[in-house]
């Protein structure tokens, strides 16, 4: 799958992308058919033991990134740029954006966008890396917005729109719209030629994202935007408990998970 795949989706099939942050969810979500696999900053959270995404470093997301694509035979693997990596100094984000390609093997790399990544995402789609655009509710700014709904009054929808127009122009392939009311969705949506892909924004968008531990229901909380289709948590509780139940009452290893050599009798 390439850029302009996803990109010639858009209004004709719901495009589908889920985040994994390892190689055998990537594998499983590759499988399965869906479009783009997304290597998150939300792993801070989810997988690495943070109480947000602001730690996560270009280390780890290029790391993550490289189980991720090694394990994906078609889905569009995209590289979620963390926090500080991009945004300050424009040869540092080209460096580090460019290392996902080059080092990790991503298709793409995802930035949580504003005024200050126009210039950038046109630079990097320039220099032959795709860029999704990432609007709406952006959690690396959490300190200073929250982690609430964004575009809730008429000010603030039109400079949504208006950015995701910008960043149209400036060669983005698609367009992450997170936690904004369903009516902006539908709105972004109509404004842009590019596929706009929500998480909380409604039905209306081009596709939908959502992480895979809330999809498997591995995290012990579901966003109110999201749904859970499995109980991944809950399996991996029961096995654990099994195994240890079995290991301390000698039920394992049985018989059948051991084995003799007989030459060795001797030497005991
Ligand atoms: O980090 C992430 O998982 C994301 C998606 C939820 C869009 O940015």
């Amino acid at each position: 799958m390439r850029a302009k795949d996803i990109r010639a989706k858009a209004g004709v099939a719901p495009i589908t992308m889920l985040t994994a942050y390892d190689a055998p969810t990537a594998e499983l979500v590759d499988a399965a058919g869906v479009d783009m696999v997304l290597v998150g900053d939300s792993v801070g959270n989810l997988r690495l033991g943070h109480d947000s995404t602001l730690p996560v470093t270009v280390d780890e997301i290029a790391s993550l990134t490289a189980a991720v694509a090694r394990s994906t035979q078609n889905a569009f693997v995209l590289a979620d740029m963390p926090f500080l990596s991009y945004g300050a100094d424009e040869a540092d984000a080209i460096e580090n954006c460019g290392r996902m390609v080059k080092e990790a093997g991503a298709d793409g790399v995802k930035l949580e966008s504003g005024h200050h990544t126009v210039d950038l995402t046109r630079r990097l789609t320039r220099l032959g890396i795709p860029v999704q655009a990432h609007l709406g509710l952006t959690p690396q700014r959490e300190n200073e917005t929250g982690l609430f709904r964004q575009g809730t009054d008429e000010a603030s929808a039109r400079e949504i729109i208006d950015l995701a127009r910008e960043h149209e122009d400036a060669g983005a392939f698609s367009l992450v719209l997170e936690h904004v009311p369903a009516n902006l969705g539908a709105a972004v949506t109509e404004a842009i030629d590019i596929p706009t892909i929500g998480i909380g924004a409604g039905p209306d968008c081009d596709g939908q994202v959502l992480t895979v531990d809330e999809v498997i229901g591995l995290s012990e909380t579901t966003a109110p935007f999201s749904k859970k289709w499995g109980d991944v948590r809950g399996e991996m509780q029961q096995a654990i408990e099994g195994y240890k139940q079995d290991v301390e009452s000698g039920a394992f290893p049985a018989e059948e998970h051991s084995h003799y050599q007989d030459e060795l009798d001797d030497v005991y």
